[in-house]
């Protein structure tokens, strides 16, 4: 073998003793380990931010499912409730998954919708509504699709979190647009 080009035996896994040393040492961190190689704080911080975005999203959907029901437009209410149940569920997930990174989760009405990515906007009417959720659930998407690439293999379970709600998400964003083709509004 020429010379430099020597294979060097590639060691893809710690051996069990140093795996053990190292489980023990800051046992209180729980969940995380010495192997985890996610940035914490910035991980805690963009959960945070999809955190508040969920939050809007749940108050946004339920804003616009009394308001459908006012209209007599019951199964369009149905499907918006639908919706802020679901966000409400990812808001959960996200809240637990910061818990377990030793981070708080941040419920402050203080600045939410400023963390927040997608908006709270009321809409004028039926197809106001579900344009304005369509907005956000398209605004969610993007994010969501960034947040699972800075996840990688950094931090594998939370980018196995954000792709479940990611798929939930593009599923709302088709329920929507089936929304404005039964209204003709699209
Ligand atoms: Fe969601
Ligand atoms: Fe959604």
């Amino acid at each position: 073998m020429a010379k430099g080009k020597k294979k060097r035996k590639k060691s893809f896994l710690t051996d069990v003793k140093t795996l053990r040393k190292r489980a023990r040492a800051h046992i209180e961190q729980g969940a995380v380990t010495q192997g985890y190689s996610a940035d914490r704080e910035t991980v805690l911080k963009l959960l945070n931010e999809a955190l508040a975005t969920e939050i809007i999203c749940v108050l946004r959907y339920r804003r616009h499912h009394f308001m459908a029901s006012g209209l007599e437009a019951q199964s369009v209410a149905a499907e918006f409730l639908q919706h802020a149940t679901e966000e409400q569920a990812h808001a959960d997930e996200i809240a637990a998954r910061i818990v377990q990174l030793g981070g708080e989760p941040n419920f402050s009405p203080e600045g939410l919708a400023t963390r927040a990515h997608a908006e709270y906007v009321e809409g004028e009417n039926l197809i106001d509504m579900i344009k304005e959720d369509l907005v956000a659930e398209r605004i969610a998407i993007d994010s969501y699709r960034e947040m699972v690439a800075y996840c990688g293999n950094d931090d594998p379970t939370t980018r196995r979190m954000l792709e479940g709600i990611l798929a939930m998400e593009e599923e709302h964003a088709d329920d929507l647009v089936s929304l404005l083709e039964n209204l003709g509004a699209s």
